[in-house]
């Protein structure tokens, strides 16, 4: 199968964990928005075609509103759409009950790709349609991430897309070995509580591992400014 090269790009606090708010502050006091600046310029580095979200980060983080998704029926046909397609980056969706609304066809100036499961209603798809937002369908729950990147890859020409969370996304990618390459940005401080989530999160049963049958190829480690460390790895998967 062809599919877009996977690039799982987070900030981490040094304990791994994923919520930004709840990090200490900088010794060097340097805001925090200095940080995400850092974030975002080395995930420009890569020259992605795309950025993809989770459901929770693109309702949690950005400016989006929620659908009434139980309110009406599934619809009865379930096909790709293409809407506005003007930005040189793509933001992807992963949303596979339709919870989000939108206010247009951009997520932060790029073009949205709703990626859904074959439940959302006929409602949702023309919400979708009237925003100028493109959608696509990953199996019947939503979750199938192989033929999301394939179809992502043939209907949308999108050859690498950064991986941006949150951790139960990131989780799945691992689980499914669809990440190629994780590019952590360690920011200098710590969470420590034991119940938050970690930047890579896979919600599965206890015993499982995730990443069974992968390994990471060390790659780089760069000190950038005010002590944020830039860890990259390239993921193989085991062949038989
Ligand atoms: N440190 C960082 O760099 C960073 C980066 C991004 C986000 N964050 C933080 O992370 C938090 C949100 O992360 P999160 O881990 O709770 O959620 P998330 O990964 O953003 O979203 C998870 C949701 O995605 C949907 N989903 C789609 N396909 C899926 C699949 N194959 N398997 C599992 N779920 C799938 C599910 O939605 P349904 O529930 O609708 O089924 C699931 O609940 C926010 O607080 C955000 O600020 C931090």
């Amino acid at each position: 199968m062809r599919r877009p090269k996977v690039i799982c790009h987070m900030m981490s606090s040094v304990d791994g964990r994923l919520l930004t708010a709840r990090w200490t502050k900088p010794f060097s006091g340097t805001d925090f928005k200095q940080y995400v600046e850092m974030y975002e310029n080395a995930g420009g580095q890569f020259n992605a075609s795309a950025w993809m979200i989770g459901r929770n980060t693109a309702q949690q983080d950005f400016d989006t509103g929620s659908f009434d998704y139980e309110k009406y029926e599934p619809a009865k046909r379930f096909e790709t759409h293409i809407g506005s397609r003007t930005s040189a980056v793509s933001a992807i969706i992963l949303d596979p009950n339709g919870k989000t609304s939108y206010n247009g066809s951009n997520l932060a100036g790029d073009n949205i790709i709703a990626v859904l499961g074959e439940t959302v209603s006929q409602q949702y798809l023309a919400h979708l349609q009237k925003n100028g937002i493109s959608y696509l369908f990953a199996g019947s729950d939503g979750m199938d991430l192989h033929k999301a990147m394939e179809v992502l890859y043939r209907d949308f020409a999108l050859e690498t897309i950064l991986l941006e969370g949150g951790g139960i996304i990131n989780g799945a990618f691992l689980k499914a070995g669809l990440i190629d390459e994780l590019s952590i940005m360690l920011y200098p401080g710590i969470d420590g509580l034991g119940c938050i989530p970690a930047i890579i999160d896979h919600n599965g049963e206890i015993g499982e591992l995730p990443g069974q049958g992968q390994t990471l190829e060390y790659r780089s480690a760069e000190v950038l400014e005010d002590g944020l460390v830039w860890l990259r790895y390239k993921v193989h998967q085991f062949k038989n």
